[in-house]
């Protein structure tokens, strides 16, 4: 494996950040990552200022610390800041997208099977939308084809994912958006499982919103996440799920509402403010090594756990170029949460969909964690657990 090539880091030196490889063999970032000693490091200084200055702790740190992720999303994604706003979950993000589109001449959203559930259980509960799910001819891929068959003059939302949460496969959010924008549809992109991994400049891409959260390939844990609005959309868009973070001067406190001129009018309360702190420290990981080396580096770990994989008789699901893949290596097996049991007690830390065990490296991990992997599946097929 090659050096990490930043300044002075190893990979070696960022597999140490992570306390939890002292222990256990982690594979499951696709899930959440292991807490690295910065992130630690970061929420424990939010505890110091809150034990040390209390409410005042606001008037500086904490609203600096705000900006400080804001900045650093934005620069993940390929976007300014002021295209970004801040929530609990991704959840949140999409209630607040989906409070500013206009359905009432276009009531269809279009979207797809393979999406996360939240991302479809929206569009399936609120009135007045027919929710248009499409179904994966693989299981594995969303060929744009099916988009093209579906998204008609009555579509007012394409949705996709970047990279499948329960198949690992990249979608072209570009093409997508390409084609939401052709008939006059907007196009709102998961990218949950993609950023951290992928490299992305969200404007090339075209797509009018995009969501993404901080607790898996960003290293930031729970409780943080975005919503990115295209910046020449954000002035024609009025949202109606807001709060007073969304207000234009939200300290006036002022009887009537009026939007800010930024994503923030997406906004609604308080941010968890030690989410923040662990958020914007993953991040910074993420930044300094970059997310270009990241990738090259996910497309080595990812070869040879597939190779070991097979060589041990196991069956990934990845196509031949790994290039049209990300780093959720997924394993069919007939009873997935027995097998996810039994590698946990070997110490081996992956988790389980429908069908599937999901198992992901990231680049922290180093082959011999594939191998102890792959070994411990053997193990478990020896005892007739499969
Ligand atoms: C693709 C994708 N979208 C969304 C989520 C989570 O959404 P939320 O932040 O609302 O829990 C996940 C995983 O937890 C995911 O894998």
């Amino acid at each position: 494996m090659r050096r990490a090539e930043t300044a002075t880091l190893t990979w070696a030196d960022y597999r140490a950040e992570f306390p939890i490889f002292e222990s256990t063999t982690y594979l499951n970032t696709c899930s959440l990552a292991p807490l690295s000693r910065r992130v630690a490091a970061a929420v424990g200084e939010y505890l110091r200022l809150w034990q040390q200055f209390g409410a005042s702790a606001w008037y500086g740190p904490w609203w600096e610390e705000i900006a400080t992720l804001r900045r650093r999303v934005a620069q993940v994604i390929g976007a300014d800041p002021s295209e970004v706003a801040l929530f609990p979950h991704v959840t949140a993000a999409l209630v607040a997208a989906a409070s500013a589109v206009d359905f009432r001449t276009r009531p269809r959203v279009v979207c797809s099977e393979l999406e996360f559930p939240t991302t479809r259980y929206l569009w399936q509960t609120k009135t007045g939308i027919a929710a248009v799910t499409l179904n994966s001819p693989d299981g594995m891929t969303l060929p744009l084809e099916e988009y093209d068959r579906a998204v008609d003059d009555r579509t007012a939302l394409v949705v996709g994912s970047h990279v499948y949460f329960t198949s690992g496969m990249v979608q072209d959010i570009t093409a997508l958006a390409r084609l939401a924008h052709a008939r006059g549809a907007s196009c709102l992109i998961d990218a949950y499982q993609s950023l951290g991994q992928l490299p992305l400049d969200v404007h090339a891409t075209g797509v009018d919103f995009l969501v993404g959260g901080t607790l898996k390939w960003l290293l930031g844990g729970s409780g943080l996440a975005f919503l990115y609005v295209r910046g020449d959309l954000i002035p024609r868009l009025q949202p109606e799920v807001i709060g007073w973070f969304a207000h234009r001067d939200q300290f006036t406190f002022a009887p009537a509402f009026e939007y800010a001129a930024d994503a923030r009018r997406f906004e609604g309360g308080t941010p968890s403010v030690a989410a923040v702190y662990a958020a914007s420290a993953g991040l910074q990981i993420v930044l300094e090594i970059g997310v270009e080396r990241l990738r090259a580096r996910q497309l080595e770990l990812t070869s040879d756990l597939v190779a070991r994989a097979r060589e041990t008789g196991l069956r990934p699901r990845v196509p031949s170029d790994l290039r049209q893949h990300a780093g959720i290596v997924t394993i069919p097996r007939a009873d997935p949460p027995a097998v996810v049991r039994g590698l946990r007690e070997q110490g081996v830390i992956v988790d389980d969909r429908p069908g599937v065990v999901r198992v992901s490296p990231f680049f922290f991990n180093v082959p011999d964690d594939h191998q102890r992997a792959v070994d411990a599946f053997a193990a478990l097929e020896r005892r007739g657990v499969r």
